[in-house]
C-alpha cells in the first residue's frame, strides 16, 4: 500500500492556481526527489501536505496510509507521522531549542520520558550534526546561521522520528561536511517502513542519499519522472535540456 498518495491535486494562493492536477504515489521504503526551477511549486507541495492552511486545495486528495488528511490541521497530520523540514526555518523568539523539541515531541507522541533523559537524547542527536550543545538553550533558530538552521531541521527529523518526512531544500547553506552528516541522519533514520519526499535543486546531496524515484516539477505539475539518472541529466543539461 502506498505511505502517501496526492491524486489529481490542484491549490490555489490568493485566486491564483500554483499546482495543477498533480499526482504522486511515496511507499514506505521509498526516496522520492522533486527537482525543478524556481517558482514551479514544489514548496508549496511541501506546505500543502504538512497543512499550511495558508494554502487552498482546491481539488484532490491527500491520502496518508489509505486516509485522506487533505482536512486535517498540521498537528493531526504532524501526530500521524508526517514531518516538514522547512526551505527557510521560521525563528521562534522566546522558546529554548530543547524545550520545542519537547513540546513537539509530547504532541506527536504518546510518551515523553524525563526532562533529563530527553535532553540525553537531544545531546546525543546533536552531536552528528555538529550542532554544539549550547544551542539547546538558543532560542529557535533565533540568530542561527543558514547551515545551523537547517541542521536544526534535521534535529527535529532524528528527535520526532516520524514516518514521512518531507525535506525542502536541506542542502542550500550547508557547507561540504554538513551536508554529509546531514545525509548521514537522514540514511540512518530512514528504514523499509518510512518514506521521503526531498526538494532539491542539486545532485549532489542525491549522490548521499540515493533517490528510488525523481520527478521533474514545473509550473505546477510534474512533468518527468525516472530514477536517479533523471537527476544527474537535470545536473548536466539544466530543465531545458531534460525533456
Ligand atoms: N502566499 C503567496 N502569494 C502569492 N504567490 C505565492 C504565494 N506562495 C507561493 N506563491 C507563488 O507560487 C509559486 C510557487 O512557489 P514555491 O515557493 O512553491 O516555488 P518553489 O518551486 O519552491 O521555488 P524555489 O525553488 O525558488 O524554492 C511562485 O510563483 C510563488 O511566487
Ligand atoms: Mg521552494
Amino acid at each position: 500500500m502506498s505511505m502517501v498518495f496526492v491524486r489529481g491535486l490542484d491549490v490555489c494562493v490568493e485566486q491564483k492556481v500554483i499546482i495543477h492536477n498533480l499526482s504522486l504515489e511515496i511507499r514506505a521504503g521509498e526516496i522520492h526527489a522533486i527537482m525543478g526551477p524556481n517558482g514551479s511549486g514544489k514548496s508549496t507541495l511541501a506546505q500543502v501536505i504538512a497543512g499550511n492552511p495558508g494554502f487552498e486545495v482546491t481539488h484532490g486528495e491527500i491520502l496518508f496510509e489509505g486516509k485522506s488528511i487533505v482536512t486535517f490541521s498540521p498537528e493531526e497530520r504532524a501526530r500521524k507521522g508526517v514531518f516538514l523540514a522547512f526551505q527557510y526555518p521560521v525563528e521562534i523568539p522566546g522558546v529554548s531549542l530543547s524545550s520545542f523539541l519537547r513540546t513537539a515531541y509530547q504532541r506527536t507522541h504518546a510518551e515523553v520520558g524525563s526532562v533529563a533523559e530527553f535532553q540525553k537524547e537531544i545531546t546525543s542527536a546533536m552531536q552528528p550534526l555538529g550542532i554544539a550543545e549550547e544551542f539547546s538553550d538558543r532560542n529557535v533558530n533565533e540568530g542561527f546561521s543558514g547551515g545551523e538552521k537547517k541542521k536544526a531541521e534535521i534535529l527535529q527529523l532524528k528527535m520526532l522520528d516520524p514516518k514521512f518526512a518531507v525535506i525542502d531544500e536541506i542542502d542550500s547553506g550547508l557547507d561540504i561536511d554538513a551536508l554529509q552528516a546531514v545525509a548521514q541522519s537522514i540514511n540512518e533514520w530512514m528504514s523499509p517502513e518510512k518514506s521521503v519526499l526531498i526538494i532539491t535543486h542539486y545532485n549532489r546531496i542525491l549522490k548521499y542519499l540515493t533517490p528510488t524515484h525523481v520527478h521533474i516539477m514545473k509550473q505546477g505539475r510534474i512533468m518527468e519522472s525516472g530514477g536517479k539518472e533523471l537527476a544527474e541529466q537535470v545536473e548536466a543539461m539544466g530543465y531545458r535540456e531534460s525533456q
